[in-house]
């Protein structure tokens, strides 16, 4: 399944770890050499973050002639070739480097492709000076769930684990920019609130945003989130706020000016990954500990769906279909 461009571009400050006054603030003593893979993809946007904050990156691609690699070099990444299938690209691409962000490849590649992508990442680590490696898997993919898709992140975080690779496993649970993805589309442009989950269960979410923030200072503080030092590391599943289906569709009516009302996706009409999917997540909707997360982690943000709504209004408004010029209300941050 490919995902549309709807400019799924982070927008608004990423916790307190981007303000514009703190940005650079890093730069010098601090300064990390990092190699993000992946990094036109879905995380790729962690590349922004760090050359803000005064890293060097180095920035992996298949494909640095794309206009997606011409604008990492713009920003000043140092962008190379490297292919998950190929260890000795991914080996090359993290020599001399402090850090390595990576997340999984199962869209594009599908769970069996993410699975030997995330094991030949591990393994090129392990031959490469095992610099501390911020990997994004999934909540849940430490337990046995039946699925193949964390079945395969599972995998992949066992391989980190047996290599003993100085690692911070960030596994978020249901991303809230699922919202615009393909399948949903449908539904948004007629008004529906497209739900995984019956309208009245809360279902966990994270902003994109705040997982990247949370590997930002993984790479620039392992003192605090642990993975380096001693061998192995630390796994850290995260969710920023767990509003109903119907609470969600409150917040796009006010903020898009237009009735929009909770419906769950009919599982008919679904993949049979996604329904797989979605049935495992109406049995362990909420696996995260959030006001813990927010005690430990008080310099991010943590994006209530309110406030990442607000922040992606003009997203949600075209994959929606929503009339420019609607009569449009702000929406609180501390709203669901
Ligand atoms: N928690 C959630 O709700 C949620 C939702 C969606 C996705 N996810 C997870 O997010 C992860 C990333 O999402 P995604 O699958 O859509 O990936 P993606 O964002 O498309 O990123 C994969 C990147 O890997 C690079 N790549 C290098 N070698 C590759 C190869 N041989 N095959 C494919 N890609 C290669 C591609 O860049 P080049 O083409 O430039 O080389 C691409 O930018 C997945 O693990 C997925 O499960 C989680």
């Amino acid at each position: 399944m490919s995902f549309p461009d709807y400019g799924y571009r982070i927008t608004g400050a990423v916790g307190g770890l981007v303000q514009a006054a703190e940005a650079r603030r890093v730069a010098g003593a601090g300064a990390r050499r990092v190699l993000v893979t992946g990094a036109t993809g879905r995380f790729g946007q962690i590349t922004d973050l760090l050359l803000a904050r005064g890293h060097a990156v180095r920035a992996a691609t298949r494909s640095p002639d794309s206009p997606a690699a011409a604008r990492l070099a713009a920003l000043g990444a140092e962008v190379v070739r490297a292919d998950f299938e190929d260890r000795s690209s991914l080996a090359a691409a993290a020599e001399g480097v402090d850090a390595v962000f990576a997340s999984g490849t199962a869209h594009r590649a599908g769970p069996a492709g993410e699975e030997r992508h995330g094991r030949n990442l591990a393994d090129a680590l392990a031959a490469s000076g095992a610099p501390h490696l911020v990997f994004v898997s999934g909540a849940g993919a430490d337990r046995s769930t039946g699925l193949a898709l964390f079945d395969a992140k599972r995998s992949v975080e066992q391989r980190i684990a047996g290599l003993r690779l100085p690692a911070t496993v960030i596994a978020p649970v249901y991303l809230m920019e699922n919202l615009v993805n393909p399948w949903n589309l449908a539904a948004l442009r007629a008004g529906i609130l497209p739900t995984p989950l019956p309208p009245a269960v809360r279902l966990q979410q994270v902003a994109t945003s705040d997982v990247l923030a949370l590997a930002v200072l993984a790479i620039e503080r392992p003192d605090i989130v642990k993975g380096e030092g001693e061998a192995g590391g630390e796994r850290i599943e995260v969710a920023s706020d767990a509003p109903t289906g119907a609470e969600a569709a409150s917040t796009l009516t006010r903020l898009l000016g237009r009735e929009f009302t909770a419906r769950q996706l009919p599982r008919a009409d679904l993949p049979p990954g996604l329904t797989a999917l979605f049935a495992w997540l109406e049995h362990d909707p909420s696996p995260v500990d959030i006001g813990a997360l927010r005690e430990r982690f008080p310099d991010i943000t943590w994006h209530r769906f309110g406030h990442w709504a607000s922040d992606h209004q003009a997203l949600l408004a075209k994959a929606s279909g929503t009339v420019p010029g609607a009569d449009v209300i702000g929406v609180s941050r501390n709203s669901a």
